[in-house]
């Protein structure tokens, strides 16, 4: 296991680069099960839940070839079996997305329920009652989902919860499905629209995406193509945060601000200096202290919950005091607990942080639990007088590529250490 240590204080200036989206990768890597014929995804961002996902696919039989250096081929035409075990999904629930493909392509798939996990309980129950409101035979025993159908059958779907990965594992299935689908309370979110171009580039019949009423016909078979993931919006996010409390300058390169509106508009709010471009964002503080601000999280375009435990970094260190409230998952709040050790002024009642901005936050051996509490210590880190070491990185490498690369590229004092 490794630890970053990272001694703070430094205003951070410069550029990085974006990569592509973690969230989009995982179900467009998923969808190329779809394809009759290889299919070709560009801008891959390595990371580790890249890895396992490409793991299970090879582990179901499918080729992956790995292009330049952010390129995957996957051909499905050599799939072996459909079985999603558990020693992978344990580790990556996002596993999930494989389930509607198998099924839609397949007519079969074992996939072992993923867990909860520490933000929350994060049942799968609306992928199985849409699949089977689509005439899947779905049993549910021995902590795997077993799905079966001679062909699924187009059906409008009224999701009661937004679920993303329940949108888009309904949205892959109804691709192939016999007739026309319509999945209503659909999630918005920009990975959704970026799967559903995808699909449409493979031949789907797709329309509405990036609406809460996604209407797909379903067609007879879907091609192999070629597909570039968009910028992933939680990393920009979580680097113009990181510019903003260290009071530098950054611009942050191959990005979607469009993607990320809820987000900048609470950086100006927070009195942020933003200039945005076509594809970049830049931040410039003139060493000024942000202002704290308040926030509620929630399905897109409102504010994301993946930004949720770096904006409590920026109110624990901000002119003020702001309440941040998580509305979409139940325990998301665990990064409180160890600012708290690096002295912030922040405490959670119910679904809601209430931070009070202290001058400086103190450096301190911290864990991480989740992929964006490990993202808020780092940032914590950053700005904390003394060195800090966050341990149990590994969550971190699931969902930023090369962090401590590109924060010392712009100038941290941070390392990556055997811990
Ligand atoms: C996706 O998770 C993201 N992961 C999460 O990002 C993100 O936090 C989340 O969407 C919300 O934006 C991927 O896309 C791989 P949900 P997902 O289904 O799809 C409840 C990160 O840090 N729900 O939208 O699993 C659920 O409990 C990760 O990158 C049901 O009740 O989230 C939650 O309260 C963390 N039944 C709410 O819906 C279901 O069948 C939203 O969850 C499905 C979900």
């Amino acid at each position: 296991m490794d630890k970053l240590l990272i001694e703070g204080g430094k205003p951070l200036e410069g550029s990085i680069r974006i990569s592509g989206a973690k969230n989009s990768v995982l179900p467009i890597l998923a969808s190329a099960l779809l394809a009759d014929s290889p299919v070709t995804i560009h801008n891959v961002p390595h990371l580790n839940d890249v890895t396992t996902m490409m793991n299970l696919l090879g582990s179901m039989g499918a080729e992956l070839t790995l292009g330049d250096k952010m390129s995957i081929e996957i051909d499905p035409t050599t799939l072996k079996d459909c079985i999603a075990p558990y020693e992978l999904v344990k580790t990556m629930r996002a596993s999930i997305l494989v389930l509607g493909p198998l099924l839609a392509r397949f007519g079969y798939a074992e996939v072992s329920l993923p867990g909860g996990c520490a933000i929350g309980s994060r049942p799968v129950n609306l992928h199985i009652e849409g699949l089977r409101a689509m005439g899947a035979e779905i049993d549910v025993e021995n902590g795997y989902i077993k799905a079966s159908c001679k062909r699924l059958k187009g059906a409008r779907i009224l999701m009661e919860t937004v679920t993303v990965t329940g949108t888009e594992n309904l949205m892959m299935a109804a691709a192939l499905a016999e007739g026309v689908s319509v999945l209503e309370n659909a999630a918005r979110e920009p990975e959704v629209v970026d799967l559903a171009k995808m699909l449409i580039k493979m031949g789907a019949h797709i329309e509405g995406a990036g609406t809460d009423t996604i209407t797909i016909e379903g067609v007879e078979k879907l091609k192999g193509t070629q597909f570039r993931v968009s910028a992933d919006r939680i990393e920009t996010g979580t680097f113009l945060v990181a510019g903003a409390i260290s009071r530098g300058k950054i611009t942050v390169k191959d990005a979607d601000p469009e993607s990320l509106e809820a987000v900048l508009n609470k950086l100006e709010q927070a009195g942020v200096d933003l200039n945005v471009g076509k594809d970049w964002i830049e931040v410039d503080m003139r060493n000024k202290r942000p202002k704290a601000i308040d926030l509620k999280t929630a399905p897109y375009p409102a504010f994301p919950t993946d930004m949720q435990a770096q904006f409590c970094v920026l109110n624990s260190v901000a002119e003020g005091a702001g309440a941040i409230t998580e509305t979409v998952f139940e325990n998301r709040f665990m990064h409180a607990q160890e600012l708290q050790r690096m002295g912030a002024d922040i405490h959670v009642e119910g679904n809601t942080a209430f931070i009070k901005g202290i001058d400086h936050l103190n450096g301190a051996p911290v864990m991480a639990t989740d992929l964006r509490a490990s993202a808020s210590l780092i940032l914590a880190g950053l700005v904390a007088v003394g060195e800090t070491n966050v341990h149990r990185i590994y969550h971190i490498d699931r969902g930023y590529e090369r962090i401590e690369e590109k924060l010392a590229q712009l100038g941290a004092r941070i390392q990556r250490l055997p811990d």
